[in-house]
């Protein structure tokens, strides 16, 4: 690994967010809020660094959607685009282009793109059967397809995910698949697709991952390892389908470049649109790539992207992609469907002038090597606890008994003590503890440590007691008062990646201009004399009416599910004792859980039944860390015919309750018993 101060300049890109729904805080928290911490970061640094977003506004989704609402793909594109971008701007996300893959430019860049691969003879073309709509007239991609899971025997599996048990399908693995859009039975016809060979790169992602990376977060480069460990195969990057980038070769009419080929290469026309010196950004060694994604972008920004980077040539490669993992919102997962969310546009209309408060909320709680949880309670407790509380108040009395005892003029320093010494010597420790931080994508311990300043000051304000020596001795509430305005001074630089606003109005009311980064921590930069303005309220308490109201508008939401007949399940028909007295439900405890690769829901346990130690696969990676369920105890039906799960066969079932949400729970024994104890 290189280290940072080795490059030249810095391109950092946050994954393009796709353009049919609002941004919301899982969005904010995963990607663009610590895209934007360390991107103001750098600039305080004086860094060369450009940030680059816009919206993914291809995919087959956006279609659904405006079929659905019988619009077009473009004009569904267009409003969220616009929506998306000035939430952006208004939560202080200051891109330096917010572009489009609808762009003729974008069009044009990925065009080339996949012409220059072509060229080069990268793809191998091949004819397969596809399910194609007569009704309709149009092959179905797999998101068209619904059909019977194989596996779980869920009615509404897509063909290429069967969302009840998390599995990877192909299309025709479904049993009675039906298209999604005239709902008639699809019939099998030839298509000609381009394919991208991975498996061919394997050697060289070996390398370059495995090896050349390993500073990558251990969550990415778990992720890759397990793709690289299973192996790759060819990905199609074509489609049939009319919206998105034609592919630009002959024999291809009616069909388009597969989604997530033409996305990551936005980051290029993006940058391209932003500045003829480009090629300066993408293509010469002395930058250094950076990837903002979410977790489950991992594949694409760390093997796809790169094969199709490195194939083409000319690109450089990241040299880190701190993905992030999921945000979670009181206590259940985050569902645009389910409308459980709280929507930035909502959020910065209601809460108008707090958008430093969702900041720093997101950041503390960032998920960044694990799934994290936010709540409205632990959003008002950190608000009235943390901003209010600590960085507020210590920066309201240091300004407000400059004015009053010394009418808003910086006092002089005198003679410093062993006190004050020690508390001036910890202001460049803070600041280096924060730059380590920040320097590892560490986003929460930086913040930490950010704060930690403001501890100080507070520390050190309680500890003197500037308005009880003043009685006595003016003099040392001069230094006194001169040194705690050195730490705010400090402080507001030192905020800034994370909480722009706050540090913007702490400058207003220290009456002076912007501190680069390398002056955190000295002590020079307010001359005795210089007149400091009134201070501006930086934060103020958030009543609990006020998550009352979110909390009641959360609830109403999901209030609507109860209204589609979904909150609880009908019951069923009515059956014998003896029907009950087949099942077999025992207790026991989970040895090892890890989680299935290529997979997004499914873990695989063992368990030990008191009777045997056996493998379960069961589908809640996405409500549990794998880690920590290791040594729960569990309700286990153990005399379930054993089937085959993704390769794995999965001997029994772990008892679990499912709320409307979606959120599962375990059903576990409440006291102490042995494990193998029959539940009946
Ligand atoms: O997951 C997503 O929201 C994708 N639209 C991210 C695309 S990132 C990049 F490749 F454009
Ligand atoms: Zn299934």
């Amino acid at each position: 690994m290189k280290p940072e101060s080795k490059f030249k300049r810095h391109l950092i890109t946050s994954a393009l967010p796709y353009a049919n729904g609002p941004l919301h805080i899982g969005h904010l928290a995963g990607v663009y809020i610590p895209a934007d911490i360390y991107t103001r970061y750098l600039r305080l640094k004086k860094k060369d660094v450009i940030h680059i977003c816009g919206s993914d506004e291809h995919g087959v989704p956006i279609t659904l959607k405006a079929r659905e609402q019988g619009t077009t793909p473009q004009q569904i594109v267009d409003k969220y685009h616009l929506l998306n971008k000035e939430s952006f701007e208004k939560l202080g996300i200051p891109f330096d282009i917010y572009s489009r893959t609808s762009s003729a430019i974008h069009h044009e860049t990925s065009s080339e793109f996949f012409k220059n691969l072509h060229n080069k003879g990268v793809f191998t073309e091949k004819t397969i059967y596809q399910y194609y709509d007569e009704e309709a007239g149009q092959f179905l991609s797999d998101r068209y397809i619904t059909g019977t899971c194989p596996h779980c025997n869920s009615e509404n599996a897509y063909g290429d995910q069967c969302e009840s048990c998390g599995t990877s399908l192909n299309q025709n693995d479904l049993i009675n698949p039906r298209s999604a859009i005239t709902n008639s039975a699809p019939v099998r016809k030839k298509t000609k697709h381009w394919f991208l060979p991975l498996d061919k790169y394997e050697k060289f992602l070996k390398a370059w991952i495995l090896e050349e990376n390993k500073h990558w977060k251990s969550n990415v480069y778990g992720q890759c390892k397990s793709w690289l460990d299973q192996g790759l195969q060819p990905r199609a990057v074509s489609r049939d389908l009319s919206w998105g980038v034609p592919i630009p070769v002959e024999g291809a009419k009616g069909k388009v470049m597969y989604v997530w080929f033409d996305a990551p290469i936005g980051y290029i026309s993006a940058t391209r649109e932003l500045t003829a010196e480009w090629e300066k950004y993408w293509k010469n060694k002395e930058t250094r790539l950076v990837h903002f994604i979410g977790k489950d972008n991992i594949v694409f920004h760390c093997i796809i992207f790169p094969v199709m980077l490195k194939a083409e040539g000319s690109y450089i490669l990241p040299e880190n992609v701190p993905a992030n993992e999921f945000l979670n919102l009181e206590g259940n997962k985050i569902s645009t469907s389910r409308n459980w969310a709280v929507w930035l546009h909502e959020y910065l209309e209601e809460f108008p002038g707090k958008e430093d408060v969702l900041r720093y909320v997101l950041c503390a709680n960032m998920p960044e090597t694990k799934d994290n949880d936010f709540t409205w309670k632990d959003f008002q407790s950190r608000n009235n606890n943390e901003l209010v509380a600590i960085l507020g108040n210590f920066v309201n009395r240091a300004l407000v008994l400059t004015h009053k005892y010394f009418n808003g003029k910086v006092p002089e320093r005198k003679d410093l003590n062993d006190y004050d010494m020690y508390i001036l010597s910890e202001l460049p420790q803070l600041k280096n503890k924060v730059e380590h931080n920040l320097e590892q994508f560490r986003f929460r311990e930086a913040l930490k440590e950010a704060m930690n300043m403001a501890r100080l000051g507070n520390k050190y304000l309680a500890d003197t007691e500037p308005w009880i020596i003043i009685k006595t001795d003016t003099a040392r509430v001069e230094t006194i008062l001169n040194i705690s305005l050195q730490i705010v001074a400090s402080l507001s630089a030192l905020i800034e990646p994370f909480i722009p606003f706050s540090a913007a109005k702490l400058k207003a009311s220290l009456n002076i201009e912007k501190i680069a980064w390398e002056d955190i921590g000295k002590t020079t930069f307010l001359p005795s004399g210089h007149t400091i303005n009134k201070p501006e309220l930086l934060f103020e308490k958030i009543e609990d009416n006020e998550i009352k109201k979110q909390l009641d508008k959360l609830m109403k939401n999901s209030k609507t599910q109860e209204e589609q007949g979904t909150d609880v399940e009908p019951l069923k028909e009515n059956i014998s004792y003896e029907d009950f007295a087949k099942v077999d439900i025992r207790t026991g405890t989970v040895l090892k859980a890890e989680k299935v690769a290529k997979t997004k829901k499914l873990v695989k346990l063992t368990v030990d039944t008191g009777i045997d130690k056996r493998t379960v696969v069961a589908g809640i990676a996405e409500y549990f860390e794998p880690s920590n369920i290791e040594g729960k105890k569990v309700c286990i039906l153990v005399n379930l015919s054993p089937r085959k799960i993704r390769g794995i066969e999965s001997q029994g079932m772990i008892l679990m309750a499912e709320n409307p949400q979606g959120k599962l729970v375990f059903v576990s024994p409440e006291g102490e018993i042995q494990n193998g104890s029959v539940v009946k």
